[in-house]
C-alpha cells in the first residue's frame, strides 16, 4: 500500500493461538505500520498481560539494538471478538514487527504457530499451553516457534518442525538461515522417588486390601476413623499403587498441567497426579476459576487422585460443586463473558473421623457428646456426596503394641 506521501505501508501477519481451556483457537497477530505520530497500541479484546507486552515488546527489540521506528504502529490480534489472555502473545508481536520493518523475511515465520513471553533483555520464557499449541500446529499443518524450556514440552506433538529458542537473537539467526536451532527431543517427566512405601504400613490388612481393589479400579473410597488410625497414611501410600497412565492419558494429563502452568520442567508426565487439597481451599481453587479461568485441583486430578482429608472440614458448598464432576468426568467454569469446559475426571478418596472430637465408637476414649457429635459432624456432607463413594470403611486405630513391634526389634505385620 502507497500512502499519501509516497512511503509504503508496513504489513505483517503472524499465526499463534489463543486458550479455551486445553483447546486452542486460532489467532492472527496483524501488525501495521505506518505514518503518523509515533504510537504503539495493541487491540483485539486483550486482557493486562497482553496490553502490558508493548513494553515488554520494545525493551526486548532495543537489547538485541533493534528501535521501534518512530511511527504508528497499530497491532491486531484477530478474530476481535475472542478474548486473549496470557504473556504468550509477546513473541507473535516482536516477530511480527520483525517481519513489518523488514528485518526478519515474511516466509520465515508464515508457515508457523507462535507463542512465547520476552524478558526485557531479550530472552524468550516458558509460557503455559504450548504442547495443546503444538498439537492445534499440527492439526493445521503448521511448524512451532516457542520457548526453548518447552521445546521438550512441544515435541510430544509428533510430525513436527520446532524452533525452540532461548532468546530473541538466536531466533532471528534461526529465521534469517544462520545458525540453526538444534530440534528439541520429547522427555519424560522423571517419576517422584520419594513415593511413601507400603512397607512402612504396620497391620490394616482390611484397609491396605480396600486401597488395593480402590486402585486398580478407580474407586470412589471414604476411610472413616479416629484420629491417628493412619487414614493419611493410607492415602498417601495410594499413587504407588495406582497403574501407569496410557498414552493417550499422558497427553491429556501434560495438557491440563501445560495450560494451568504447572509443568515447570517441561516434558511428558508419566505418572498418576495425586492432589491433596487443604480443607480450607475455595471452590474457585478446587473446581477452577480465577481471572484465566484455570483448571482447578479437580482438573489436575484428572487421570489420578484427589485425595480431601478431613471430608467434613471442608466448605459445604464446595463439597456440592464436587457433585457434577463427579458423575460427568468434566467441569465447566463459568466466566463474565465465556465458559471454558475442563476434563475432570478422577478417583476421589477421602479421610475423616467419626464425629467432631474423632473419637465416637472408641471403647476406650468415649466422644462425651455421642450420638449428637457425630450426628451433627456428617452431616456436613450431603447425601448425594455421600452416594459418589462406591466403597466407604471404617480403619480402626492400630494397637500401640503393634505399632511398637520394630522398636522392640520384632518383626512388623
Ligand atoms: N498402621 C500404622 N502403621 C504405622 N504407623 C502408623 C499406623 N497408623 C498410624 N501410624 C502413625 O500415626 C501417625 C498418624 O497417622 P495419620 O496421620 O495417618 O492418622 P489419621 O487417621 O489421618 O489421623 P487424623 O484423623 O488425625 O487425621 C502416622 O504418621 C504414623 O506415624
Ligand atoms: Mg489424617
Amino acid at each position: 500500500m502507497i500512502q499519501k506521501d509516497g512511503v509504503r505501508a508496513m504489513h505483517a501477519s503472524i499465526k499463534t493461538v489463543a486458550f479455551r481451556g486445553i483447546d486452542t483457537i486460532p489467532v492472527e497477530v496483524q501488525v501495521h505500520v505506518a505514518n503518523g505520530l509515533p504510537a504503539m497500541a495493541i487491540v483485539g479484546l486483550t486482557d493486562k498481560a497482553v496490553a502490558e507486552s508493548r513494553e515488554r515488546v520494545r525493551a526486548a527489540l532495543a537489547s538485541i539494538g533493534l528501535a521501534l521506528p518512530p511511527k504508528r504502529i497499530a497491532i491486531n490480534l484477530a478474530p476481535a471478538d475472542v478474548v486473549k489472555e496470557g504473556a504468550h502473545f509477546d513473541l507473535p508481536i516482536a516477530l511480527g514487527l520483525l517481519v513489518a520493518i523488514g528485518t526478519v523475511p515474511p516466509d520465515s515465520v508464515d508457515g508457523a504457530v507462535v507463542l512465547g513471553e520476552l524478558s526485557l533483555h531479550g530472552g524468550i520464557e516458558p509460557v503455559s499451553g504450548v504442547l495443546p499449541a503444538a498439537m492445534a500446529a499440527v492439526g493445521a499443518g503448521l511448524d512451532l516457534i516457542c520457548p526453548q524450556k518447552c521445546g521438550p514440552e512441544a515435541a510430544w506433538a509428533s510430525d513436527l518442525s520446532i524452533a525452540a529458542a532461548p532468546d530473541l537473537m538466536s531466533l532471528l539467526t534461526h529465521l534469517r538461515g544462520g545458525q540453526l536451532l538444534p530440534q528439541p527431543r520429547p522427555e519424560l517427566l522423571p517419576p517422584p522417588h520419594d513415593a511413601p512405601d507400603m512397607a512402612d504400613l504396620k497391620g490394616q490388612e482390611t484397609a491396605r486390601r480396600v486401597l488395593e481393589i480402590a486402585a486398580a479400579g478407580m474407586h470412589n473410597l471414604l476411610m472413616v476413623g479416629p484420629p491417628g488410625a493412619g487414614k493419611s497414611m493410607l492415602a498417601a501410600r495410594l499413587p504407588g499403587l495406582l497403574p501407569p497412565l496410557s498414552p493417550r492419558e499422558a497427553l491429556d494429563v501434560t495438557m491440563l498441567h501445560s495450560v494451568a502452568g504447572q509443568l515447570p520442567a517441561g516434558g511428558l508426565i508419566q505418572t498418576r497426579p495425586f492432589r491433596d487439597p487443604h480443607h480450607s481451599a475455595s471452590m474457585a481453587a478446587l473446581v477452577g476459576s480465577g481471572a484465566r479461568a484455570r483448571p482447578g485441583e479437580i482438573s489436575l486430578a484428572h487421570g489420578g487422585v484427589l485425595f480431601m482429608d478431613e471430608l467434613a472440614e471442608f466448605a459445604r458448598l464446595v463439597l456440592d460443586a464436587l457433585r457434577q464432576p463427579l458423575e460427568t468426568g468434566q467441569v465447566v467454569v463459568a466466566r463474565a463473558n465465556h465458559h471454558v469446559t475442563y476434563p475432570a475426571r478422577f478417583q476421589l478418596v477421602a479421610a475423616m473421623n467419626p464425629c467432631r472430637c474423632g473419637y465416637l465408637g472408641d471403647p476406650a476414649r468415649a466422644c462425651t457428646r455421642a450420638p449428637d457429635c457425630g450426628r451433627n459432624y456428617c452431616a456436613r456432607i450431603s447425601g448425594p456426596m455421600i452416594d459418589r463413594f462406591d466403597m466407604i470403611i471404617e480403619v480402626p486405630e492400630v494397637s500401640g503394641r503393634m505399632l511398637l513391634r520394630d522398636v522392640a526389634g520384632e518383626p512388623s505385620v
